[in-house]
């Protein structure tokens, strides 16, 4: 997949950092924000073999191009949604072990957070956070913090890490629902 990265900002992650999805074992359930056409949905399946992914994507365009790219494809539920609303899809979607999140939404953290309490008692929180759409003209530190904040609500922060390719972007990677105290 080499080269690839530039496209995908997951990819990206991955070169850089593999062991963040480590934890992340086979078959793992995902919750995928902003499934877009697919693009990274494909290298998200071949990289965590056998998981199943929950693609909530809200423009039907894109979708379009999703359902043809993995039609048959039993890994993969479509779910032509808004992510602010997780209410609307809790009946498809099931408890699952990772979020990921890439919305270009200037609300990510929010977004994040209540799907989260819907969705995911105890695993990872990848989210790509686009700066611009957060604020355009705001620094980047000053941005990058209260985003921080807000996650720590709900999650305990790893790392926030900045990709090669994607100037953009902030990956922030975080947990929810693990014991502090025994690190477990
Ligand atoms: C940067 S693109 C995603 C690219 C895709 N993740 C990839 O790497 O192949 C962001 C996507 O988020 C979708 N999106 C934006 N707001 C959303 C929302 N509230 N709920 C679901 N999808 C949303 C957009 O329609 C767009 O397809």
């Amino acid at each position: 997949m080499k080269g690839k990265s530039k496209r995908s900002k997951f990819l990206s992650l991955i070169e850089k950092n593999p062991k963040i999805i480590r934890g992340v074992g086979e078959g793992a359930k995902i919750l995928y924000l902003g499934a877009g056409a697919g693009t990274t949905l494909r290298f998200m399946l071949e990289l965590i073999p056998h998981s199943h992914v929950y693609a909530v994507e809200i423009a039907p365009k894109p979708m379009r191009k999703l359902l043809s790219l993995f039609k048959g494809n039993e890994r993969v539920i479509p779910v032509l949604e808004d992510a602010n609303h997780p209410e609307r899809y809790s009946g498809i979607v099931e408890k699952v072990d990772m979020i990921y999140q890439d919305v270009a939404q200037p609300n990510q953290a929010e977004i994040a957070i209540k799907n989260a309490r819907y969705f995911l008692d105890r695993g990872l929180l990848i989210m790509m956070c686009k700066l611009k759409s957060i604020d355009f003209s705001a620094p980047r530190s000053k941005i990058v913090n209260e985003v921080r904040k807000e996650l720590e609500e709900e999650f305990k922060i790893d790392e926030i890490i900045r990709l090669p390719y994607h100037k953009d972007h902030v990956c922030f990677v975080a947990r929810r629902g693990y014991d502090e105290d025994s690190g477990a």
